[in-house]
């Protein structure tokens, strides 16, 4: 039988939720034009949307939100924010940013020129939008595995260094200022990488003189991970093998919505002194002063108290026991989801789920509005939509992975709301020949997920 771990922590302030019957939530999806994006919150009953800036945070971070200092430059706050990216991750510099899109597009003008190939461990949306608006172009250098929801492999956030190889000979190194690496691979259903492979890639990198820039969003579970797979380090702390990652590395763009456990916040870090002259000339154009980027003092505090909070390990090993006993209970009931389990959450592969539908008529946005209807969940698409069209072609992507994401919240919610979540999936799995593909009514030329309306087929 699957089981959590016990949380590592009580229950201080609650939040009620509503619970609504399905002819409410059948006008309510209908008026977000089959999107969970476009849903009121009020409206919802488990929010799986995302993890991104839906954490808990804990007392000691809400204390420190008392002590901000909102002085307009040189806040205390940044100071101790600073001062705990360099303790964790060690890295030299760094420019706070609101959230992680702000330290992508600062980096991206920073590094990227017109013709530049820009490699990444599968693409993330706004990543990749923002190094294609520096004139960029993504390659994907993710092993196989990972476009494979059936494959088991525990590393399939690793980059695959014969396409990397061929990068180099096809485009040359001197077109590829970085790759992006990103740590338990969003896209690929949260999934790691391992130290092994990014020794061989700074190996490779030293050699080809490019430079690795972690998307390190969800790096510490990534370091949980790297614990409990990879040989040899079975007994190194989290903060270790956190350590490690970073000095493997040459600095990171960071949405500390997800690991470090705030609300809002970001930043952009490097060890290259002329990037970050750069990036700070940048950061007062878009963000603000280059001692809060678009942060408040409180929220500054909140990040450097987050920054280590995140490295604990019952608080990981709780987290990762979540998702697994989430994705187990799906499992036993042949629910085909996304293996081995990641780090934020479940993956439901709607491609096999709804194998009736063409993957034109989005399967995983369809069962992600049935899952709202059939029980007030709210999930992600992450599949044919999310990945847009081809610039190059106006085609949808059509990508490999349809996935629906059933994201995990930090420190938010309990087994019996797993129960409710995996009950409904089930219930849907077993009726799914009724549910219906849709048809797209409105698409913004960019990030069209987040705003894209959509009415039923026939
Ligand atoms: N990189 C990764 C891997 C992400 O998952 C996200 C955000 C970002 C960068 C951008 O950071 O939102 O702070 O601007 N992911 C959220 C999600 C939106 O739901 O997966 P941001």
């Amino acid at each position: 039988m699957p089981t959590i771990l016990p949380e590592p922590y009580r229950i201080k302030v609650v939040e009620p939720i509503k619970m609504t019957d399905r002819p409410y939530r059948e006008r309510a999806i209908r008026e977000a034009g089959f999107n969970t994006f476009l849903l009121r919150s009020q409206d919802v009953y488990i929010d799986l949307l995302t993890d991104s800036g839906t954490s808990a945070m804990s007392d000691n971070q809400w204390a420190g939100m008392m002590l901000g200092d909102e002085a307009y430059a040189g806040s205390v706050n940044f100071e101790r924010l600073e001062a705990a990216v360099r303790d964790v991750y060690g890295w030299k510099y760094i420019v706070p940013t609101h959230q992680g899109r702000a330290a992508e597009h600062i980096m991206s003008q920073c590094l990227i020129k017109k013709g530049d190939f820009v490699p990444g461990n599968m693409y993330f949306t706004t990543t990749r939008l923002h190094q294609e608006k520096a004139g960029g172009t993504f390659v994907d250098v993710i092993v196989d595995e990972a476009h494979n929801p059936t494959s088991a492999f525990p590393f399939k956030g690793n980059v695959d260094m014969a396409k990397m190889q061929r990068l180099v000979d096809e485009a040359g190194a001197d077109k590829i200022p970085y790759i992006s690496l990103e740590g338990c691979v969003n896209m690929a259903g949260g999934q790691p990488f391992s130290m092994a492979n990014l020794r061989e890639l700074r190996a490779f990198c030293d050699k080809h003189k490019i430079a690795i820039m972690l998307d390190a969003t969800r790096v510490c579970e990534n370091a949980m991970f790297i614990k409990m797979r990879e040989k040899g380090y079975e007994n190194k702390s989290v903060k270790e093998i956190v350590r490690e990652i970073g000095e493997l590395s040459d600095g990171a763009t960071m949405s500390s919505k997800k690991d470090h456990l705030v609300n809002i916040g970001g930043f952009l870090a490097m060890n290259d002194e002329k990037f970050f002259v750069d990036a700070k000339v940048l950061v007062v154009q878009y963000e603000g002063l280059h001692t809060y980027g678009g942060m408040a003092g409180r929220d500054m505090e909140a990040v450097a108290r987050g920054i280590y909070e995140a490295l604990e390990e019952n608080h990981l090993r709780h987290r990762l026991s979540q998702a697994k006993y989430l994705g187990e209970r799906l499992l036993e009931a042949g629910v085909p989801i996304v293996v081995p389990v990641g780090g934020h959450g479940v993956f439901i592969d709607a491609k096999r789920f709804l194998s009736h539908l063409d993957q034109d008529q989005f399967p995983a946005q369809a069962l992600a509005a049935e899952l709202y209807v059939e029980a007030g969940v709210r999930a992600m698409e992450r599949g044919n939509v999310s990945a847009g069209r081809d610039p190059k072609t106006g085609q949808n992507r059509r990508p490999k992975l349809e996935l629906v994401r059933l994201t995990l919240p930090r420190r938010v919610y309990t087994q019996s709301h797993l129960d409710v979540v995996a009950d409904a999936a089930i219930a849907l799995y077993k009726r799914r020949e009724t549910i219906k593909g849709l048809k797209l009514v409105y698409e913004p030329y960019a990030l069209r997920f987040f705003q894209a309306r959509f009415e039923p087929l026939a």
